[in-house]
This record gives C-alpha cells, sequence and structure tokens, in this order.
C-alpha cells in the first residue's frame, strides 16, 4: 500500500492558469465595467469613443509607434491573422515557420486552403527553428510564442531591417508580455483573451507602413469575404483604425477589454511585462527544486514567459489527466493539462493577470497531484 500523499494547506487564491482564456485581472469584477455603450449602436457617438479609446489604450499600454495602425476585427485571433494572410499573400514567395500547433495551422491555411506553396521551415515542440536562414525575400509567417510549446522568438534581431517581404507576427499570447520591436514587424495580431485577461471574439489587428503599403497596390486573386476586407477603392479602409469596426463588435467585451486596459495603465509603463517576468521566475523555481518537472523548451532565451509548458517524468496522456483533473477538483489550479497536440505535460499560464503568489502556492499542490495520480 501507498501512502496517501497529503493535501497541502495553503491553495492559490485565484486557481486561474489556463492559456486561453486566461485569469481575469486582480479586482476584475463585471459590476465594475461601464456599461453606458451596452444596448446603443457601436455607431453611435458613444459606441464609437468607447471603440477609439480601447483603441488608444492599447496603443500606450503596447508603446506602438505612430508608424502602426491598430484596429479592433472579427474573429478573434485566428480572424486577425486570416485576415492579414488573406489580404496580404500571394504577391511574393511564402516561407512559413511552425514550431508547434498554431504556426502549424498558419501553414495548413496557406497550403490548403491559399495554395501558395510556402516555404515550411518546421521544429519540434520546445525547440525554434534556424531563424537566421529566414530568406527575407519572402513574406514571412510565424508564431511569437508558441502557446502550446512554450518556445518563443528571442527577440526581433532575426528580421532583417531591409527585408523585401513582410513579417506576419501571430503575437497573441506575446503582446503585453515581451518588448516588441514594432520597426520589425509588418502585421501582429493577438486577442484580448490572452495577457490582458480580457475576453476572446474580437481580435487586433496590428499594421506597420509596409503592410498597408501592399493592402494599397496589391489584390489578392481570391475572393474575400466582407469581414476580411480592409481596403475601398484602392484605399485603406481608415475608419477601422479609428473604432468604426467592419462589422457589429461585442461592446461587453470591448468595455471589459478597457477595464482591464485600465487596469495595466495603472501598472506604469512595463507593469505587465514585470508580472509576467515574476510569475515565469517563480515557476522556474518551482521547476529547478523538482527532479520530476522540466522545461519543454530547454533554452532559457526562448523560453515563454507566459505559456509555459512542462514535461512530467513518465507522464503519459493519462496521468495528466489525472493530474489536472485533482487539481480541478480541489480547485487548486484550473486548466494545466499541456495542449492536445503537444507532449503530455502540463501548461501554466504566467502572464500578467495571474498574481506572483498563486504561482508559488502551485507547488505543493503540484507535488500531490502527481503523487497521488501515480498512485490511483
Ligand atoms: C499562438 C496562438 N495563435 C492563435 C490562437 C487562436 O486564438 P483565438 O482563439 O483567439 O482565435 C491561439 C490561442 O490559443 C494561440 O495561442
Amino acid at each position: 500500500m501507498t501512502d496517501t500523499p497529503t493535501r497541502p494547506g495553503l491553495k492559490p487564491a485565484r486557481p486561474f492558469f489556463s492559456s486561453g482564456p486566461c485569469a481575469k485581472p486582480p479586482g476584475w469584477d463585471p459590476a465594475r465595467l461601464a456599461t453606458a455603450s451596452l444596448g446603443r449602436s457601436h455607431r453611435s457617438k458613444l459606441g464609437k469613443q468607447r471603440l477609439k479609446y480601447c483603441i488608444d489604450l492599447m496603443r500606450e499600454t503596447l508603446g506602438l509607434p505612430d508608424t502602426h495602425r491598430i484596429g479592433i476585427v472579427p474573429g478573434s485571433d485566428t480572424g486577425a491573422y486570416e485576415m492579414a494572410m488573406w489580404t496580404m499573400l500571394g504577391q511574393r514567395p511564402v516561407t512559413a515557420l511552425a514550431w508547434e500547433s498554431f504556426g502549424e495551422g498558419w501553414v495548413t491555411d496557406a497550403v490548403k486552403q491559399l495554395k501558395l506553396d510556402p516555404h515550411v521551415v518546421r521544429a519540434e515542440y520546445g525547440q525554434l527553428p534556424d531563424l537566421q536562414a529566414v530568406d527575407w525575400s519572402h513574406d514571412v509567417l510565424f508564431t511569437w510564442n508558441g502557446t502550446t510549446s512554450g518556445a518563443r522568438v528571442p527577440n526581433g534581431d532575426w528580421i532583417a531591417p531591409d527585408r523585401q517581404g513582410l513579417s506576419f507576427a501571430d503575437a497573441t499570447s506575446a503582446v503585453f508580455a515581451y518588448d516588441l520591436p514594432w520597426d520589425r514587424i509588418d502585421v501582429a495580431t493577438f486577442s484580448w483573451q490572452k495577457v490582458l485577461g480580457g475576453e476572446g471574439a474580437h481580435g487586433v489587428l496590428i499594421l506597420g507602413p509596409r503592410a498597408v503599403e501592399r493592402l494599397e497596390s496589391y489584390t489578392p486573386p481570391w475572393p474575400l469575404p466582407k469581414v476580411f476586407r480592409l481596403v475601398a477603392k484602392g484605399k485603406l479602409a481608415e475608419g477601422l483604425f479609428a473604432g468604426e469596426t467592419i462589422n457589429t463588435p461585442s461592446m461587453l467585451a470591448v468595455e471589459d477589454a478597457i477595464w482591464s486596459l485600465e487596469w495595466a495603465r495603472s501598472l506604469g509603463p512595463r507593469g505587465l511585462i514585470a508580472r509576467s517576468d515574476a510569475n515565469a521566475a517563480a515557476l522556474d523555481r518551482i521547476v529547478e527544486e523538482r527532479a520530476w518537472l522540466g522545461h519543454l523548451a530547454p533554452d532559457p532565451a526562448t523560453r515563454s514567459r507566459t505559456s509555459v509548458c512542462l514535461t512530467v517524468e513518465g507522464a503519459d496522456e493519462a496521468l495528466i489527466k489525472r493530474m489536472a483533473a485533482l487539481l480541478e477538483a480541489e480547485h487548486a489550479a484550473y486548466d494545466v493539462a499541456g495542449y492536445r497536440d503537444a507532449p503530455p505535460g502540463l501548461r501554466i499560464w504566467c502572464g500578467a493577470t495571474v498574481d506572483t503568489a498563486d504561482v508559488e502556492a502551485l507547488g505543493p499542490w503540484l507535488d500531490w497531484a502527481y503523487a497521488t495520480a501515480k498512485a490511483a
């Protein structure tokens, strides 16, 4: 007979460690959201003001330079990224980089839907491909932070400053967690549901000047649904970047994003990044103290500080499922099983909306869940 492992005393106060939708910011309460814009037209004076305010707050919090436009679009991060692919690709050769499930999804779109015959460069979960080998005469598709593998690009130094192609960054679990070099980014997309702890449904599309030039000078050969259209009569639809959305947004999701962004602003310029770094460091200490836990992304320079993916000694899918179920039943940690396509392991979100004390409280609970799941 094995001893029953003892339950630790202290629980994370907010056991929300999902990698999307992610924990709400500390202090969030639906009763604290502004609601005057609800039940009103999003094209009313107030509706447009709130959408514009949301855009302005995002620009400020991201430190986005005036060279880049930022707009709210349908379809969460997927909608924003596909909008970019569908409207801008096809003019020149394409390289698609994939090191986890979402990057692989963009490869599938480029190959099977757009039939672009891209140069595909892959790496195993936890690894990155040779970024120095990227040919910047191509348009380049990549994921800044691989949410399902815990591997991220270290910085933007590998993106050629004099590139002919465009850089397309799926940056959904990277924005607000890393300093992004906007001069190297022609297109970036994200959704509020990740580092901001906001809602899905809407995507955010960021366009640099070279992306705008592409949009205004190139028309793809395939049809574009209305929700993807960024250009009217050969000119960028500028209204979109001032809050005139293509179709009806959820003003509740917008108000929720505004609340998170105001919280972010209250933390100061590097506040979100500092919180994420502290969380990732706390989790790292937990991993270092345990021989049975490891990082799926071994190199700290390319390891995510938001979606941290962990290996568990001797684990298969069933063991991870049991661990995650035990932690959930105890309300000690929700949604910590790795992504379904990734090698079996744990994934702990360390983005800014998580409190460091809660990450710290997780260590003994992971021990308990591992011992209990193994004994079962
Ligand atoms: C890197 C990456 N890309 C795309 C997506 C899809 O995001 P959404 O569901 O917001 O469209 C996710 C969601 O987890 C992601 O992590």
